[in-house]
């Protein structure tokens, strides 16, 4: 007896099959499936995709938009100095509150895989204790990964080399760091080197926020590469933002990209806050503030894209929808090829769960019975329309339903159902 058939599934390549659970996991994948099965879902045709995957958020600031005050510049600085403000009144109840209802948020949309930067500046570390709270209760539904990131500088501030060792005591499994936010090019330059040997030394992951500047001359993902290739770290560092490449000279980008590519550093874009804290003192044209997405693919260079911010002092828009991200990367990117739209689509699929290294995903007989059906039938109508997430689906059951949704147009006596397809 299965525990689950999903019954006329189109997935991700088009392949039409049902999908069979038991105990959790995916038993097989083919078309004609028979049962018994406790459950029977009839996708009928509508694309099943593995969950979505958010490989860059900031968990501990979500929610938050408007304490004690909105950003008014729209910069990233405006918003550091607002999260600085906020910071000492933050409650451990409080910050579990939001965080928890952020991932309902996720949950509902799809997204079943989180990795969250938690700033270890506060010495109290108490967003610290609350995430990783969260991250165990949570377990059951949602994967979140935590990267212990010194909002205000490694080198910079006083005690964050003490605060972030701590934080990783306590559990937090990714070493961060902000290299273009130390007081030099030097000093972010032998952030970049600590942390890296940090990282070696524990055998953890790196994700560095690095280059969040349109300043050409922020070239500190040159030192990640070199770092990861001298420690042997290749496959396990992450450079998120890296928004200077957008601004930099191609002769020195097509150098820097055969360096990244060499130490397969993974790169994690994100196009809903870059856009607009990027480009806030250019006058016109104004830059676009996402890395170069299209090239660092083409140069076999596996980049995801996360939403970094839902409701914060960096940006107070958002639901948590990584269909959001994408359809905003491919437009801000120029990834409109059919083939780039699927890259788009697999931005916030597998390739963040490539960077979170999570071993079972995919729709794949033996892994995790994890996916998502979606009121639509492939990928690229997927990003065109970002559909309802109709189930939702973890270790095998049902933890996510959202009703279809359909129009009518009355003209005159006549009413028309309204399918936003081409008839
Ligand atoms: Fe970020």
């Amino acid at each position: 007896m299965l525990d689950l058939l999903v019954t006329n599934a189109n997935l991700t390549d088009g392949k039409a099959v049902d999908i069979a659970v038991a105990d959790g996991r995916i038993s097989e994948v083919a078309p004609g499936i028979k049962g018994p099965a406790h459950e029977v879902i009839d996708a009928a045709g509508q694309l099943v995709t593995a969950p979505f995957v958010d490989s860059h958020f900031h968990m501990d600031s979500t929610l938050t938009c408007g304490l004690p005050r909105h950003n008014e510049s729209g910069t990233l600085l405006e918003g550091i100095m607002l999260w600085d403000e906020l910071k000492p009144s933050l409650t451990a109840e409080a910050v579990k509150e939001r965080a928890l209802e952020l991932c309902r948020w996720s949950i509902a949309r799809g997204t079943l895989a989180i990795r969250s930067h938690v700033d270890v500046s506060d010495p109290s570390l108490l967003a610290v204790e609350v995430l990783l709270e969260v991250r165990e209760e949570l377990r059951p539904w949602l994967d979140l990964q935590l990267v212990a990131f010194p909002q205000n500088g490694y080198l910079r501030q006083p005690g964050a080399v003490h605060n972030l060792a701590r934080a990783l005591d306590l559990g937090v499994e990714v070493v961060g760091g902000i290299p273009h936010f130390e007081r030099s090019e030097a000093q972010g330059r032998e952030s970049v080197r600590l942390l890296c040997e940090l990282a070696a030394a524990r055998d953890l992951p790196v994700d560095m926020h690095c280059d969040e500047s349109d300043d050409p001359w922020s070239r500190q993902v040159e030192e990640l590469a070199a770092q990861t290739q001298r420690l042997g770290l290749h496959g396990r560092v992450s450079g998120s933002h890296l928004t200077s490449m957008h601004s930099m000279d191609n002769y020195y980008v097509s150098k820097l990209m055969a360096l990244m590519q060499e130490a397969q550093l993974h790169v994690i874009a994100n196009p809903l806050i870059n856009i607009t804290l990027q480009g806030r003192h250019d006058t016109y044209p104004k830059r676009r503030g996402m890395t170069r997405v299209k090239e660092l693919m083409a140069a076999g260079i596996n980049v995801a894209m996360g939403h970094d911010c839902v409701m914060d002092p960096w940006y107070r828009l958002g639901s948590h929808d990584m269909l959001d991200v994408a359809h905003m990367g491919l437009h801000v990117g120029h990834l409109t090829g059919r083939g780039e739209m699927l890259a788009a689509f697999d931005a916030v699929t597998k390739n963040g769960a490539a960077i979170l290294q999570l071993g079972d995903y995919g729709i794949e007989k033996g892994n995790s019975a994890d996916f998502v059906i979606l009121q639509c039938t492939d990928p690229v109508e997927a990003l065109r329309l970002r559909p309802v997430r109709l189930y939702v689906v973890r270790r095998g059951k049902v933890v996510a339903e959202t009703a279809p949704v359909f129009s009518r147009v009355a003209m005159g006596e006549t009413r028309y159902d309204v399918s936003f397809k081409m008839p």
